[in-house]
């Protein structure tokens, strides 16, 4: 692994130099964005783009983010992001100019009618590209200093956990001696972006949940995005919804089982696992300090606290996802995120983690 991290104490410009200097020389540089990590390569190069897609192992047709800089001064005029998307998208509606204007530079990706210039390895063919200015200092001050922009999938493998720091990004991907890494600590918002599809000038959908809602996008920008349930119409011709591969049904898994349990009903998740010997890591609410008795005979269990407030449990999830796996447990158990569109980023993560969980998540998340 190339060595552009804080562990170096290379003073932060000089660190982002060499980063900018990588992209342009066809490399790939993982970095720290307010989400999760990205692994980034110049959106103007096919190869480096390509490798990307073999350094993850991730299919072809699956299509990348562009990351773009924030304009030098931002006047929170709804113009101001205009000139960032020209190279990017052919058009831009009236809703995209207002979601910009509330959450951008932020966790929002917003998908457009591709520019004509837009590659094809990007948008994995489709007339569509999906934009995206992160809010982290770190990732304004590379694009910036890179003067163009990044493609960036989250730096993990294809299908598994994504990573929420620089160490996590190192394990990832052990013995790749070509990626750089900006080490910028932990990631404040811990789950991926929210994406809304704009490209209709019509209705926006809402295509990944994530920490910005839709209640939280009407309310700030006046914008109603539709979810899922709602674009089964005319409108939403199967062959025209987007390939959106945080929509495979098994996504963001780790190696060790994981399974959800009701309120209460953490022995009903253990008939599954009937082994006596079973070690079990239960994830409970920090609000409800222990199982007490609720425990089981035959499992040794260890109870793990999570937050009860969504943001904090978002901020935390990858993490512990990470942290249980590498403890070796022979099952982790997550507590049913509660109804409300705010749980719906957390809830959507969880589920398919436990989709794909288990010794084989690799084979699964390729389905
Ligand atoms: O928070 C994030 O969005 C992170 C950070 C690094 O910015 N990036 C991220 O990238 O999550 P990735 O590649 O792991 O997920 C991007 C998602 C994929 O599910 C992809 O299919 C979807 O965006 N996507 C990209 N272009 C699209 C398009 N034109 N139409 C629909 N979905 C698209
Ligand atoms: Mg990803």
């Amino acid at each position: 692994m190339s060595g552009v991290t804080a562990g170096e104490a290379l003073p932060q410009s000089l660190m982002i130099n060499k980063a900018a200097q990588a992209l342009r020389d066809g490399c790939l540089v993982a970095f720290p964005t307010e989400t999760v990590y990205g692994m980034g390569a110049d959106a103007s190069n096919p190869s480096a783009i390509q490798k990307v897609f073999t350094t993850k192992g991730r299919p072809s047709n699956h299509p990348l983010i562009v990351h773009v800089a924030s304009p030098k001064e931002l006047r929170q005029g709804q113009d101001d992001w205009v000139p960032v998307l020209a190279r990017w998208a052919r058009d831009i509606p009236e809703d995209a100019l207002k979601l910009m204007d509330a959450f951008w530079p932020g966790p929002l990706t917003l998908v457009f009618k591709k520019g004509k210039d837009v590659l094809n390895e990007i948008t994995g063919g489709q007339d569509t590209v999906a934009v995206r200015s992160p809010a982290h200092p770190i990732a304004q001050a590379l694009l910036h200093q890179f003067q163009g922009g990044v493609v960036a999938p989250s730096a993990n493998r294809f299908g598994k956990v994504s990573p929420t720091s620089a160490a996590d990004v190192r394990t990832e991907f052990e013995g790749n001696s070509d990626l750089v890494i900006i080490d910028g600590g932990d990631c404040e918002v811990g789950i991926e972006s929210t994406i809304v599809d704009v490209s209709s000038g019509d209705r926006a959908l809402l295509l990944r949940p994530g920490v910005i809602t839709p209640k939280e996008m009407l309310a700030k920008a006046g914008v109603r995005v539709y979810g899922p349930e709602e674009a089964v119409d005319a409108h939403a011709k199967p062959q025209s919804i987007p390939r959106v591969s945080g929509s495979l049904k098994a996504h963001y898994a780790p190696t060790t089982p994981l399974r959800l349990y009701a309120p209460g009903r953490v022995l009903d998740a253990l008939t599954e696992f009937p082994d006596t010997k079973s070690r079990v890591a239960v994830a409970v609410w920090d609000s409800e300090f222990s199982l007490g008795d609720d425990g089981h005979p035959s499992a040794q269990f260890v109870e793990v606290g999570v937050p009860s407030d969504s943001s904090a449990f978002a901020s935390r999830l990858y993490r512990t996802l990470r942290d249980l796996d590498e403890q070796g447990w022979d099952l982790i158990l997550f507590p049913e995120p509660p109804t409300g569109e705010e749980w719906d980023g957390v809830r959507d993560r969880l589920q398919r983690a436990c989709f794909g969980s288990g010794p084989s998540s690799s084979n699964h998340a390729s389905n």
